[in-house]
């Protein structure tokens, strides 16, 4: 941390502390190191103050703002090499990330493998390390705001909840599936993806379902296999949404048990 320089005025009887960043002076513009004719760029200082600003524009719960990509560990007794790969995916999609290319993440695994740590790690890093505009939002409390605004008595319009979702230009959305499936929710979830596939912007996505058709159009699945099967991602969304999602993002798979009983199983060993 750089130290500051205090610089004190008085106003009156009134006595204002002000700290000034030594290295621009305050003016938010610093010296190119080495540069002959004294280019300027933004003060670090001010890259700091967006950061931060961006940060708490993500609206990453409180549960996991704990979650970086340096503390995502794969070296644990019986880690599936499919945890590896994952993480190496999320490290080199922040460091390549481009956004004119619009590719996002489709991360796939059982409950508690760490998908939603790797995907709130890279909207840190990005925010952080690029300062790029990222949003967080939980599927089910997705659904739940937009519900919502449309109580009269709540201020907050579709819109206004949509809007942010549609233009941020990475969105985490986890635990894609998690509600129940009605026409609405459907209508919803595809008036979101599609929006953003067409203006081409970036959406990493987390759920618990498995990537498979949905049971009404596999033809092979017996009315009362499909009764006792798993639900998959295509029943949760729809048909016409997974493939959309294939079309927008990268697959991931994250094999393994939950990573909270594994490392209490440990502790007990
Ligand atoms: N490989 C890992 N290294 C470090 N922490 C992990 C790992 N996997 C999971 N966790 C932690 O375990 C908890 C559950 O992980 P989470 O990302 O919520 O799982 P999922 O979203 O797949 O259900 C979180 O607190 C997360 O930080
Ligand atoms: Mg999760
Ligand atoms: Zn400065």
């Amino acid at each position: 941390m750089e130290t500051k320089r205090v610089v004190e005025s008085r106003l009156g009887l009134t006595k204002v502390r002000v700290e000034v960043c030594p290295l621009c002076e305050g003016t938010g513009w610093k010296t190119v190191a080495g540069s002959a004719d004294r280019c300027v760029t933004r003060c670090d200082c001010q890259l700091r103050t967006r950061n931060a600003a961006l940060l708490a524009a993500a609206r990453i719960p409180k549960r996991y703002e704990h979650c970086e990509l340096g503390s995502y560990t794969t070296d644990f007794p019986g880690a599936h090499p499919s945890l590896a790969h994952a993480h190496l995916v999320a490290s080199r999609f922040v460091e390549e990330y481009d956004p004119r290319d619009g590719t996002g993440l489709l991360i796939i695994g059982q409950i508690g493998t760490g998908k939603t740590h790797l995907a709130a790690g890279i909207a840190k890093e990005l925010i952080l390390k690029k300062g790029i505009a990222c949003l967080f939002y939980d599927y089910r409390e997705l659904l739940k705001e937009i519900q919502n605004s449309y109580n009269s008595t709540v201020q907050a319009t579709e819109l206004d909840v949509l809007r942010p979702v549609f233009e941020t230009e990475v969105l985490v959305l986890d635990e894609l599936g998690a509600v129940k499936p009605t026409e609405w929710v459907w209508d919803t979830v595809s008036l979101i993806l599609n929006t953003r596939y067409n203006d081409n912007r970036t959406t990493i996505i987390t759920t618990n379902f498995e990537d498979q058709p949905a049971a009404a159009i596999n033809g092979s699945l017996s009315a009362a296999r499909a009764a006792t099967r798993a639900e998959t991602l295509g029943d949760r969304i729809g048909e016409r949404m997974r493939s959309r999602l294939h079309e927008m993002c990268r697959v991931v798979k994250m094999e393994g048990t939950d990573f909270r009983q594994k490392c209490r199983s440990a502790s007990f060993r």
